[in-house]
């Protein structure tokens, strides 16, 4: 059964750009197998990239753009700076460095975030203030945030800022991990919600709601966590190294999850994070 989207669907962001409803994630990716995790992802249809300046693996994925003939613009790329540098213009040039280390000197990145909200409020400032300048000058068609909650997106407005809302927020998210109060907030601001962790790191394999919903589909248990964040309006960026797995988590768009089968996940208990905790409520 076809849904209404496929891989190469896409949701509008605050920015006015497009956003694919499918990312790859390449976190913990050793650096030696990005580029070729990169290429078979994007091979298999693919467009969209997650990485971040923690990962150690940007210039991998900004070789595997390259070395896989698409245009620029058709691959939409994502990367993370978690903390500033001494000052503004230095902090500008850290941003600027996943610019260059991905596309190249004269390129542009789609989207930046901040990486956590835990650095503290003068760090994510710093950083935010940066990232404008370069968001004016076209290095970065969009900015956002990772791991904030209500307080720091509000701490975020209070600036004043040339770019609110921001494009994206990415939150750790899946059935045991829902963050109903950021994304009330975020879904009320038009802030676009990314997913991390959507396979919970495959650590809820053996979860007999979660296999019976399988079955059912005749899907993985993998395959029905993806189509679980797609069905909210997440946008999900699963990782994997392994070909068949890059395959099977992008092979989603051919069945839909019911009502009930949402409910039943929606009815998880919810866990602690497998990342970490976004405190929703205290500013730090
Ligand atoms: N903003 C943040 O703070 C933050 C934090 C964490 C992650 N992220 C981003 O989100 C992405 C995804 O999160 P994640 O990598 O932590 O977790 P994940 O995507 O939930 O899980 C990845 C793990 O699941 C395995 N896997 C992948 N596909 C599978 C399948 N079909 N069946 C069984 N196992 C499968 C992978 O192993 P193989 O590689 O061997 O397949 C890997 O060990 C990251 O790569 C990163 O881009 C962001």
């Amino acid at each position: 059964m076809a849904t209404s989207q496929t891989l190469r669907s896409t949701v509008k962001l605050a920015s006015g750009d497009e956003l694919p409803v499918l990312g790859f994630g390449v976190w913990d990716s050793p650096s030696n197998l990005t580029t070729k995790s990169c290429l078979e992802a994007l091979k298999v249809g693919y467009r969209h990239i997650d990485t971040a300046q923690l990962y150690g693996n940007e210039a991998e994925v900004g070789e595997a753009v390259k070395q896989s003939g698409l245009k620029r613009e058709d691959v939409f790329i994502t990367s993370k700076i978690y903390t500033p540098a001494a000052d503004g213009p230095s902090t500008y040039q850290k941003c600027l460095d996943s610019v260059k280390k991905i596309v190249g000197e004269t390129g542009y990145l789609d989207l930046l975030l901040i990486h956590n909200a835990n650095v503290g409020a003068e760090p994510r400032k710093k950083m935010w203030l940066e990232m404008e300048k370069l968001h004016e000058e076209g290095k970065l068609k969009s900015i956002g945030v990772s791991n904030y909650g209500v307080a720091h997106l509000k701490d975020l407005k209070s600036y004043g800022t040339k770019v609110w809302p921001p494009a994206v927020n990415q939150l750790e998210l899946h059935p045991w991990l829902q963050q109903r109060e950021v994304i009330d907030y975020c879904n009320k601001h038009g802030i676009a919600i990314e997913a991390y962790c959507p396979l919970v790191r495959n650590q809820k394999s053996d979860n007999p709601t979660l296999n019976a919903i399988a079955k059912k589909h005749d899907k993985t248990t993998a395959q029905v966590l993806i189509r679980y964040s797609v069905q909210k309006g997440w946008v999900p960026l699963p990782k994997s190294d392994n070909p068949g797995r890059i395959a099977q988590n992008a092979d989603v768009f051919d069945f839909e999850l019911s009502k009930d089968d949402m409910e039943k996940l929606d009815a998880q208990p919810q866990e602690p994070a497998l990342v970490l905790a976004v405190d929703n409520e205290s500013e730090e």
